[in-house]
């Protein structure tokens, strides 16, 4: 295959990318995005400040273009993200724990069911777990004031609202084997043996020298989908450039392909010229939409 998305579904996978709806009406990128990719995720159209900037009203405007240009080419859509504690309204922070509670359930409700059949995989919870080694959850208001319990109320409301999404914890920084990916296995692992409705794992992948390609990332991924998940690479972007680059996208589509239940890999964004990481090269495409040596190594390991 000479694209992405078809060589990636020739192995049973999706190849995606993050989109951005203020970039439709860009000939070359809508072009490069229709070409290559065969599902797409919202960057920022799908958060709560987007959709529900004040109490019970909503605002679909830009997400429902995503979703149907993403219709109009046969993509597939990965939902995100339905409760985080960053891109936060204020208003949500200022409810006290009953009415955080029935506004995190009517926000997954009205999300969930305006977009019904139509999200392959949701991200229910994004980042509840802090970064280094206490393996504990991350203040955040539904933390603070709803205890651990959450997280799993919020993948329960989900799944009643959309039974046929695929129910997604995602979170960075879980990309190999550490102490928070070990807190997020543990809660997985519980989540499947007490039947609390949970389909995969997001693993963003935002790598650089701080934060390379784990030497034992096929191996955690493994671990998770033994635990009876699919897991999916779901922000994949690499600083770099040139050969380097190249071999970490090529490792990192190969860890993919090792695990049987790693379903699909995204990158975060089409073009380095539009990347949330402002000052670097991450991508697949140049700032001119150009393949660079990284596209052609995850071509090839397709
Ligand atoms: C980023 C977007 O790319 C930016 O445009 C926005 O300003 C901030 O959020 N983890 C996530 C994504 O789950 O939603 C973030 O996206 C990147 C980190």
């Amino acid at each position: 295959a000479s694209t992405l998305g078809a060589a990636a579904a020739e192995k049973g996978r999706y190849f995606g990318t993050a989109v951005a709806a203020n970039r439709l009406s860009e000939p070359d990128y809508v072009a490069t995005l229709n070409r290559e990719f065969n599902s797409v995720t919202p960057e920022n159209e799908m958060k709560w400040d987007a959709l529900e900037p004040s109490r019970n009203s909503f605002n679909y405007a830009n997400a429902d273009r995503i979703v149907s240009h993403a219709r109009s080419q046969n993509m597939m859509v990965r939902g995100h993200t339905l409760v985080w504690h960053s891109q936060l309204p204020s208003w949500v922070g200022g409810l006290d724990a009953n009415n955080l509670r029935s506004a995190m359930n009517n926000h997954i409700n009205q999300v969930m069911g305006h977009y019904r059949g139509q999200i392959h995989s949701w991200d229910v919870v994004n980042e509840a777990f802090q970064d280094g080694s206490s393996g504990a959850r991350r203040s955040s208001p539904f933390q603070d004031r709803l205890g651990n319990g959450f997280i799993e109320e919020a993948f329960r409301t989900a799944r009643a609202a959309d039974p046929n999404a695929k129910l997604c914890y995602n979170d960075y920084n879980t990309d190999g084997i550490n102490a928070k990916s070990n807190a997020v296995y543990n809660m997985v692992r519980d989540f499947k043996q007490r039947g609390v409705p949970i389909d995969c794992v997001g693993f963003q992948s935002h790598f650089n020298s701080q934060s390379p390609v784990p030497s034992d990332y096929q191996q955690n991924l493994q671990r998770f989908a033994d635990l009876g998940v699919d897991v999916q690479i779901t922000e994949l972007d690499i600083e770099g450039s040139g050969t380097a680059q190249a071999d970490n996208y090529r490792r990192v589509v190969n860890a993919c392909l090792a695990v049987s239940r790693c379903t699909g890999i995204t990158v975060w964004g089409v073009t380095d010229k539009y990347s949330w990481r402002a000052s670097g090269t991450p991508l697949l495409f140049d700032g001119n939409y150009n393949k660079k040596p990284a596209y052609d190594a995850v071509l090839a390991a397709l």
